[in-house]
């Protein structure tokens, strides 16, 4: 093995192999950051064609004066193709990036290890397959480790180092601090389906999907939802879940979903609805087929423009039945014109106003006029400037006039509104709350360090906030009260909370806090 001349890490010949998309990214950072690269592609035009690409990429990093001339022509420099396997004898480190099945990859290590000295390490870029699984094809299983990371590898700035059964410690800690010599932050997972971000990343389009199977609300209202009504501290999701699917194509991602699923034996928080595998089979991936939840036009989605603001003669009186989020809807309401009344029960002119955490909108007016109850989700801010769109829910008793002038009400101050069908949980709610749930549970599970969970997904994800955040600026005991109510009322233990929720509402704990 060679002496690396970096003082955080050992290595200093790194071969890729597989140099496609993620080989690339991948020898870009080993090579920038001062590791010589041997490339090998069982298609060699692969290989040539990442080592010119490469060397455009570091001259334009130049031109644009984000490296130097002289460390863009060092790092070019450090970049050698391999004409076969036995080309990367002497690396001090492998990282695979092949296509992904498990047979191959165990094939690659397999021959691989005979070629390369004793010490080196063989690092996987799997996304979905077990390192371990991969690891006990080599006769020295505890050199393999997962190097995981995402697309597009230099501006996805976070890398999962994953964790086989019978892993080296010491090789993680390698890793780790090869990472951060790359310039990115490494996350240690340890080795279970999906790692961290994408287990973590389970809720946001299973919930979602879930919602749009009982029919809650359309596909671009639910996008709507959840890019403009969730906000922490004004930021949201950039992408609705189904611009997100149909950007990533459902080829690839209702396969993780069932994968996922499966892999964690069946477990109901992670259960893929039959949409999803049905319109696979239509062929309907997404943008790459022009067709996906949306149609493409030029590179566009067509989406229906949002249902008209309902004209409504006078508003009626409002009444906010009680509970603690009342003062916030009626001060909402009252803001908007509505005269309040503030009665124990409504007149029978008054629109009746709830606001549910966790509850369906006919849960939440037992004992109260149906026909005149609207809810509203006030999980995010309502107030007039604190958000950009209120979600509304009704009963299916609700007479459309009252849902009506509900609407007219909460949209009189130019604010978007939404009108959901029952739902427990509205959408945000259930979405944000199964983000944090599962958020949770891999912290329970001791997949990874709650600070390393947050980060991971923060950034792998692109979520405004990490998860364990997001459930810490709602409330730890808001979000249990919303789960354990979707899950007394539904009965589907998708819902049940997770041990670290609990305890951590329970007690007032930041849910980062570890044990
Ligand atoms: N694309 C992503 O978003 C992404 C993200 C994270 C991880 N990954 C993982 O990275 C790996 C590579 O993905 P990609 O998107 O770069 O794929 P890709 O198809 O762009 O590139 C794969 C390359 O590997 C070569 N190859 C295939 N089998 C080989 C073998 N047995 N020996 C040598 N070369 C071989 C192919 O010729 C090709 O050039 C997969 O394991 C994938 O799951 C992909």
């Amino acid at each position: 093995m060679s002496t690396s001349p970096h003082p955080t890490h050992p290595y200093a010949q790194a071969g890729v192999v597989g140099t496609g998309a993620m080989g690339r990214g991948i020898a870009q950072l080993l090579a920038q950051s001062g590791v010589a690269v041997r490339l090998f592609d069982s298609n060699p035009d692969a290989v040539a064609a990442a080592i010119a690409q490469l060397g455009d990429t570091f001259g334009k990093l130049a031109e644009k004066g984000r490296m130097s001339a002289e460390a863009a022509a060092a790092a070019t420099s450090r970049l050698q193709a391999a004409a076969t396997l036995e080309a990367l004898a002497g690396c001090d480190l492998i990282v695979e990036a092949i296509v992904e099945r498990l047979d191959a990859k165990r094939a690659l290590f397999a021959a691989l290890e005979p070629i390369v000295g004793e010490s080196a390490a063989l690092a996987t870029n799997t996304s979905s397959l077990s390192v371990t699984a991969i690891a006990a094809g080599c006769k020295r299983p505890e050199r393999v480790v997962g190097w995981h990371f995402f697309n597009p590898v230099p501006l996805m700035k976070v890398v999962e180092v994953v964790d086989g059964a019978r892993t080296d410690p010491g090789l993680v800690e390698r890793m780790v601090a090869l990472s951060r010599a790359t310039g990115h932050l490494p996350v240690v997972a340890r080795d279970t389906p999906g790692f961290i971000v994408n287990h973590a990343g389970r809720a946001f389009g299973t919930e979602s999907l879930k919602a749009l199977s009982e029919g809650v609300a359309d596909i671009p209202t639910i996008d709507r939802i959840l890019r403009e009504q969730v906000g922490f501290d004004g930021s949201g999701f950039r992408l609705g879940p189904f611009e997100l699917m149909d950007l990533t194509g459902l080829d690839v991602s209702h396969p993780v979903m069932e994968s996922i699923y499966r892999q964690f034996y069946d477990e109901p928080r992670f259960r893929p609805t039959v949409i999803t595998a049905q319109r696979m089979d239509a062929g309907l991936f997404g943008r790459k087929t022009g067709e996906g939840f949306y149609s493409y036009r030029d590179g566009r989605a067509v989406a229906p423009g949002e249902p008209p603001v309902p004209v409504v003669a006078a508003p009626p009186p409002v009444w906010v039945a009680q509970g603690p989020r009342q003062a916030m809807v009626a001060e909402t309401a009252a803001s908007l014109g509505a005269t309040i009344e503030t009665g124990d029960e409504p007149s029978p002119g008054a629109l009746v106003l709830l606001a549910p955490l966790g509850l369906d909108a006919s849960a939440a007016a037992r004992g109260l006029p149906a026909a005149r109850a609207v809810a509203i989700d006030t999980l995010f801010p309502i107030a007039t400037g604190a958000c950009q769109r209120r979600v509304l829910m009704t009963t299916p008793a609700t007479h459309p006039q009252w849902r009506d002038a509900a609407h007219a009400l909460f949209a009189a101050d130019g604010t978007k509104v939404s009108v959901l069908r029952d739902s427990p949980g509205f959408i945000a709610q259930r979405v944000v709350a199964m983000i944090v749930s599962v958020a949770t549970e891999i912290a329970q599970q001791r997949i990874a360090s709650p600070g390393d969970i947050d980060t991971a997904v923060r950034i792998g994800l692109g979520y405004p906030r990490g998860p364990l955040t997001m459930g810490n600026m709602l409330g730890a005991s808001t979000v249990l009260e919303i789960l354990s109510n979707i899950h007394q009322l539904t009965g589907d233990p998708r819902y049940r909370p997770g041990a670290w929720l609990r305890r951590r509402a329970q007690l007032g704990l930041s849910l980062l806090q570890d044990d």
